[in-house]
């Protein structure tokens, strides 16, 4: 079988468990030799949890999904035999080029290097390193065990083989890859996202709508649709097509959007009345926060449970 090799925070040891669920090897690499073992530690017990609840994906049990990951601290060694290498460090530029400098004169001319990076552009990343054309953006999500997303951003030197094997490897793995064309700032995701957060920030600073209801108008409205279908496909559906839509809402939409402030400071007044408000809803308390997470992380195994059913009625 391939093998893969990650970095084992936060997100490293999601891939290494994504991967393993897809019957693959994983290696996994750190700097340090108590970070691996308390990485191995950590994705045996949601591992564990996990086939206790019955939502371990894979068709492999978890011993034999653990069975699957090693540990190691040689650069040279983790690398050794690689088809795929997904980087997972820190979000620092600095680091990432001195990585991705040194995995540059290590691996062969096969192997694919894979960076997590939720917004550094492959151009600031991957220029000058002799294996450009092997490098990509396989931008995960939060947590990508339970949302399955990955943002696929090639750099303007990158094989156009790179980007369908990196594709279809996480098809394989059971993500679901979207393509971007070309970088640009935040991909696609965030840009999104940064329009939601900016407006509902000048909504709550102007005071239209307290902080509670304006995460409702989220979660108990818009969220319902977009858990199973995207912004143009809630276009199509809500007249009879796009053009139609179009010809029905165009005026309305660019009244309202030509309403919209200038992009926020995110501090100040209204940062203190957020987080107070969210504060003493969900107090920033470890405890709190870790069992807030977990209620999150099993919201999104029940919906993923759901969409599953819903797409093979
Ligand atoms: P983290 O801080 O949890 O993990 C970073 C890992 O890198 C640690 O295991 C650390 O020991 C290791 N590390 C630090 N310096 C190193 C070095 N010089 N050599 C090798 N390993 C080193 O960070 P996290 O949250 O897992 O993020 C990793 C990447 O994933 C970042 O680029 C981030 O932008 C991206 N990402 C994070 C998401 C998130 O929600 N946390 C979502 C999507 C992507």
């Amino acid at each position: 079988a391939d093998i893969y090799f990650l970095f084992s925070g936060l997100i490293g040891r999601s891939w290494a468990m994504v991967f393993a669920a897809g019957g693959f090897k994983v290696k996994l690499y750190d700097i340090a030799q108590q970070q691996l073992t308390s990485a191995l530690e950590n994705i045996r017990k949601q591992m564990k949890e996990l086939e206790e609840s019955g939502f371990l994906k894979g068709a492999l049990s978890a011993e034999q999904q653990l069975a699957l990951i090693s540990i190691c601290t040689d650069l040279k060694a983790a690398v050794e035999g690689a088809t795929f290498i997904q980087e997972c460090t820190p979000e620092n530029l600095e680091l990432k080029k001195k990585i991705f400098g040194q995995l540059d004169l290590i691996v062969g001319d096969n192997v694919i290097l894979s960076s997590s990076t939720s917004c550094l552009l492959p151009s600031k990343l991957f220029t000058g390193l002799k294996h450009v054309r092997q490098c990509i953006v396989s931008h995960p999500v939060n947590p990508p065990y339970f949302v399955p997303l990955v943002e696929i951003v090639p750099h303007p030197e990158t094989d156009p083989s790179t980007t369908e094997r990196t594709y279809a490897l996480m098809k394989k793995i059971g993500q679901s890859p979207v393509k971007l064309n070309r970088e640009i700032e935040g991909f696609v995701l965030n840009r999104l996202q940064y329009a939601v957060i900016s407006e509902a920030w000048r909504l709550v600073g102007e005071e239209v709508i307290s902080p509670t209801d304006l995460d409702l108008v989220m979660s108990d409205g818009l969220g319902m649709r977009y858990a199973f279908i995207g912004p143009l496909e809630t276009m199509h559906l809500n007249a009879e097509g796009i053009s139609n839509y179009c010809e029905r809402y165009r005026e309305g939409m660019r009244l309202v959007l030509n309403t919209f402030g200038p992009v926020p400071e995110f501090s100040g007044e209204i940062e203190q009345k957020i987080n107070q408000a969210m504060s003493e809803r969900i107090p920033v308390v470890p405890k709190v926060l870790d069992a807030r997470r977990k209620w999150r992380d099993e919201c999104l195994t029940g919906l993923a449970k759901l969409k599953k059913q819903m797409q093979s009625e």
